[in-house]
């Protein structure tokens, strides 16, 4: 029957579940990836100006919104959609931030699970004395699924599970007596390891284990503006893009978090506390290990190159070698520091990520918070299934710019024409102000009602049609190629040959993510039915 309403237990363990959620892997690995992608002091001025126009904004949108929601008993993003929209149909809107949620969570528990992975072999002493070509060599075998990497055969695979279900486990305790106590341990210890290893990165000095510069170096590199990149479109929507996904935005985590909140509890506070949390973790701790150290070692260029190969390489190939220079006892420190750090950083992030479906058919089923944690428990292990499997055939690209990138630009555009237009922005200032331990800036009023959702609509517009080259002269010479990763083009395979084998992997990775888009639909449609049904039982019992 009914479930007892569940609530945060204190202000500071809801504050750590939030930022929690918030710092993760994106701060240690996607930041600095995408700082030195970007031209290093080049991103940094579109960065901070998106967080203030988009990131702090859209974070009281979701906090408020959420507690709105909260008060009438509504706890996932379909629900608190259409509480904001007024009308049923903004339910199936608000299902893309359960739709991107739960994509998100199975890839991100995958890529949690490497560093569970790596962080036991930083401990056992695995990359002792390997050859960097070795330890590159390690991480395809690993995500090539080799039957036994480490001499535990389906090491990859293992591992995954074993991540998922601590999951599972730890969100089948609930909000207080779950995510909050976790959060509780993790966030402290993550910063202790973040610490020690900002230190032994500003320490390094050229010459020393190996280093050819200065640790400083990096930092000099991520620290000096230039402002000639200002006009670039691809850098302000890369600025644009890591604010959405580092401050966990545009798919209803926060909203459902926000939403166990109490009437009379403060949101201005906690939420700026929180996004601040976040940033400090991501622009202080997160941009000061990997870059000092592996610019120490390798210089600008040398990094530039190997980051343009994607993401993961400067982590998962590179930092574990570099960490061998520091002699045994160090090496082992620091892998187990890096790895751990990124291991708290993403779990707290996963179950911020998973709660929200899981409320959502707690809510939808009336069914305990128990029972929704080990079906969606499931549901994400089915998920994630084709992204392991079929890794390097691209299906995982596909999830992270599907359920990663576009559906977080479209959901967040919604949020804000329904806070702002449809709710009304003097509504919405209320809620932002209402128990408020601190006075928000007015100014925030204007972007709130202004800057912030035509930013965002410009932003999926821009998404949709990129061009070629990022030419965006309207009249140009060749007309208006469309880049290979405008939605458009990515829909039609631009840019991919008609025999390229990958095309039926990521084909069929669409149908399923589609089926999943569909079966989130229906659970809607049946509850909103269910509940009709209720009302007019409940009716003809109070005639009669
Ligand atoms: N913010 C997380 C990070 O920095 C990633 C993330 C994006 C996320 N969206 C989320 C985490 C939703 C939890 C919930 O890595
Ligand atoms: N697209 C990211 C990049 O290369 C890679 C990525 C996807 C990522 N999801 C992530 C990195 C989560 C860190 C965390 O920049």
């Amino acid at each position: 029957m009914a479930q007892k309403r569940q609530a945060w237990n204190s202000r500071i363990g809801l504050i750590l579940a939030m930022a929690g959620g918030a710092v993760g892997l994106g701060n240690f690995l996607r930041f600095p990836i995408q700082a030195i992608q970007n031209g290093g002091g080049a991103f940094i001025i579109p960065y901070l100006v998106s967080f203030v126009l988009l990131g702090l904004p859209l974070t009281m949108i979701e906090w408020s919104t959420g507690k709105l929601g909260g008060l009438f008993g509504h706890h996932s993003p379909p629900m608190i959609m259409q509480k904001l929209g007024r009308r049923v149909h903004w339910r199936y809107i608000g299902s893309i931030g359960l739709f991107s949620s739960i994509i998100i969570a199975s890839y991100y528990c995958f890529i949690e699970s490497w560093i569970f992975s790596y962080m036991l072999h930083s401990l056992f002493g695995t990359f002792d004395g390997m050859t960097e070509l070795q330890i590159s060599d390690f991480f395809d075998r690993y995500l090539n699924l080799s039957i036994s990497v480490s001499g535990i055969p389906c090491d990859t695979f293992l591992s995954f599970v074993f991540c998922l279900a601590l999951n599972i486990y730890i969100l089948s305790k609930g909000i207080a007596g779950g995510i909050e106590r976790v959060a509780k341990i993790c966030m402290p210890l993550l910063f202790i390891f973040g610490i020690f290893l900002v230190i032994k990165a500003f320490t390094l000095k050229a010459g020393e284990d190996g280093a050819i510069f200065d640790g400083t170096l990096g930092l000099n590199f991520l620290w000096t503006p230039q402002f000639d990149s200002l006009a670039n479109p691809n850098v302000w929507l890369a600025a644009a893009g890591q604010v959405f996904f580092t401050l966990s935005l545009g798919m209803g985590a926060i909203q459902t978090y926000a939403s166990y909140l109490k009437k009379e509890q403060d949101i201005a506070l906690s939420s700026l506390t929180s996004a601040f949390t976040n940033e400090f973790t991501e622009v202080i701790l997160g941009s000061s290990i990997i870059i000092p150290i592996s610019i120490g070692y390798f210089g600008i260029d040398k990094v530039i190159e190997l980051t343009q190969s994607g993401g993961f390489g400067l982590g998962f190939r590179t930092m574990p070698y570099l960490f061998e220079q520091w002699g045994t006892v160090f090496s082992t420190l620091a892998g187990v520091a890096f790895f751990g750090l990124l291991f708290f950083a993403g779990i707290t992030s996963t179950l911020s990520i998973i709660q929200p479906t899981v409320a959502h058919l707690s809510k939808s089923f009336d069914w305990s918070q128990k029972k929704s944690s080990y079906i969606t428990g499931s549901f994400v292990f089915f998920l994630a299934l084709p992204c392991i499997l079929f890794f390097d055939k691209g299906v995982f690209d596909e999830y992270d710019y599907w359920g990663g990138t576009m559906a977080l630009f479209l959901f967040a555009m919604f949020e804000a024409i329904a806070f702002s237009w449809i709710l009304g922005v003097d509504k919405g200032w209320k809620l932002i102000t209402g128990y408020a331990n601190i006075t928000v800036p007015r100014f925030f009023k204007f972007v709130l009602k202004y800057i912030t959702p035509t930013m965002l609509i410009l932003i999926f517009i821009s998404a949709l049609v990129k061009p070629m080259n990022d030419d965006w002269s309207l009249i140009s010479i060749h007309g208006w190629e469309l880049d290979n990763n405008a939605i458009i083009a990515k829909l039609m395979h631009k840019g991919m040959d008609v025999n390229d084998s990958n095309i039926i992997y990521i084909d069929g990775a669409r149908i399923y993510l589609l089926l999943l888009l569909i079966t989130i639909w229906l659970t809607i449609y049946i509850n909103i039915r269910v509940r009709k049904k209720r009302v007019q039982k409940h009716n003809e019992s109070m005639m009669s």
